[in-house]
């Protein structure tokens, strides 16, 4: 039996069986013909090669579809996103991390607002067993099953409050967090999530979900290059562009470096309008926590802006991460913890 925490983002899908992580794209699309496999075979920037087969469609997923896929699907729709793209999504970590017909225990996470509406539906599609062909660089292809034999679907903030909470071990780590209420802000590519933990518990009344996402400050810089480029530039294409600071287009250099500033400043002041609004109520928080690989980018607007007190993100960490961190910490304490008997794989 492995326990598998999984966190499909609009931006990133991140997976991990507590020692190995796979991060990749939100993107997947159809696999090219064979003809292109030389080439990609000489790249030697090639990283991560994701290419499965799933029920006779053969998909490209992540960068190599973004690079390589004529047809791409990508999707910020919520609806659309769980019923057409989460099956890919899901299946390809999972069987490039899994054994073939390991029983897989499986923690995934939603935004709080759909928790609802989609939790179901997600528990179906990943629930049972799943075959698959896995292809490798080489072309050589090897069939598979993956087997998820347990779902659980938590709101996705919940997993950063495990990952405080919890060691490696799904032991209760820090016991600060058994007495303190903390604010989590989650800024991921799509959506913001606001929760409390408050003494461990989840308060309803403080949490929501916006889509004040990194993606719109993309979504205003990729007008802006179209005004003066003529380009439609997909939003996922434009990660590192932003990192950098600058885009090539056409031969031609794009500096964006005063419009990334304008745009993450606009979007976190209106992330800590909501949150300060959301909040009100709860003066008494003790420190609020910003989380999810937005957060990252977005923290040093946030600051000064935000009332309380903000713990420091940890250098080096990789922020997008902390859900799925979380989520694999809470698979563990509720399936592995303290019964070594249950442990028969
Ligand atoms: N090392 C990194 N590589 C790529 N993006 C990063 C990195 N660190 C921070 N980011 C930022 O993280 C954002 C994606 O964050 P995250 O993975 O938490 O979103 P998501 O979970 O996919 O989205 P959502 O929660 O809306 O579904 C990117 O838009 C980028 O701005
Ligand atoms: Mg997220």
């Amino acid at each position: 039996m492995e326990v598998i925490g999984l966190d499909i983002g609009f931006g990133y899908t991140k997976a991990t069986n507590g020692q190995r992580f796979i991060v990749f794209k939100t993107v997947y699309g159809e696999a090219a013909e064979l003809q292109f496999r030389e080439q990609l075979l000489s790249d030697p920037e090639e990283e991560d090669y994701l290419h499965v087969e799933i029920d006779d469609h053969n998909y490209f997923v992540g960068e190599l579809a973004e690079r390589q896929s004529l047809e791409r699907y990508f999707t910020l729709d919520q609806s659309q996103f769980v019923a057409e793209f989460t099956k890919v999504l899901a299946l390809t970590p999972l069987a490039n991390m899994v054994e073939r017909q390991e029983p897989i225990k499986l923690v995934a996470g939603l935004p709080i607002s759909h928790y609802r509406r989609h939790r179901n539906e997600l528990i179906n599609i990943l629930k049972g067993q799943h075959p698959l062909v896995v292809v490798n660089k080489n072309g050589e292809r090897e069939d598979t099953v993956v087997r998820v034999s347990e779902v659980r679907v938590v709101p996705q903030p919940f997993g950063t409050v495990m990952n405080l909470m919890l060691s490696e071990l799904g032991e209760v780590r820090d016991r600060r967090f058994l007495t303190e209420k903390i604010g989590v802000i989650d800024v991921g590519f799509r959506t913001t999530d606001y929760t409390i933990a408050d003494r461990t518990r989840y308060s309803e009344r403080g949490s929501r979900t916006t889509d004040t996402g990194i993606s719109r400050a993309y979504s205003t810089i990729a007008s802006k290059l179209q005004e003066s480029s003529g380009v439609n530039v997909e939003l996922y294409r434009l990660y590192d562009a932003m990192d950098r600071g600058s885009i090539k287009i056409h031969g031609k250099r794009y500096d964006l470096k005063l419009v990334k500033e304008h745009a993450y400043s606009q979007l976190a002041s209106a992330i800590a309008t909501d949150a300060n609004r959301l909040w009100a109520n709860d003066w008494d928080i003790d420190r609020v926590m910003i989380t999810g690989g937005g957060g990252a980018v977005l923290a040093p607007f946030l600051t000064g802006l935000l009332k309380g007190e903000i713990m420091p993100i940890e250098p080096g960490t990789d922020t997008r991460l902390n859900n799925v961190r979380g989520y694999w910490k809470y698979g563990k304490r509720m399936w592995t913890r303290g019964s070594g008997a249950k442990k028969t794989a």
